[in-house]
């Protein structure tokens, strides 16, 4: 069978999202940590840990293709100096994230790639669930 060269990269592309908003949030968690915010420390080292569930199932995706997983680009931890800032910062990450996986999503809806469809499209409601509860966070840290 015929390597798709671009459902990798769409694959390798998200491993890297992913890495990368591991690190982001679980560097936020501990700087949370650091300023006496629990609550948030715990709300951040929690995306962390939910980010690592959408990295497994990417790489797990990419093992049973045979191919190693490796990320090509890992986006760099931007932390924010305010809690407010760092949501913003968040928002961002969740929202690049959103249109990588629309874009797999479509690529594989046109390939008829249905396994790999649901993957994506699983993992795209989850960073929208995301994003909708960073958007109650910041309204919470806005009324702060
Ligand atoms: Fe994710
Ligand atoms: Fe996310």
């Amino acid at each position: 069978m015929l390597m798709d060269t671009r459902l990798i990269g769409y694959l390798n592309r998200a491993t890297g999202h992913e890495l990368g908003a591991i690190q982001q949030y679980l560097a936020q968690a501990r700087l949370c940590e650091l300023w006496g915010l629990t609550d948030f420390s715990r709300q951040f080292a929690e995306d962390s840990r939910e980010e690592m569930g959408h990295l497994s199932d990417l790489m797990d995706a990419l093992l049973r293709l045979g191919v190693t997983p490796q990320a090509s680009h890992v986006p760099a931890v931007r932390l924010g100096r305010t809690l407010e800032q760092m949501l913003e910062i968040d928002r961002q990450v969740e929202y690049d994230a959103i249109r990588l996986y629309e874009e797999a999503v479509d690529y594989c809806a046109r390939r008829r790639d249905t396994a790999h469809q649901a993957l994506f499209d699983r993992i795209l409601h989850e960073e929208l669930e995301h994003l909708n509860t960073l958007d109650q966070l910041i309204s919470r840290a806005k009324a702060a």
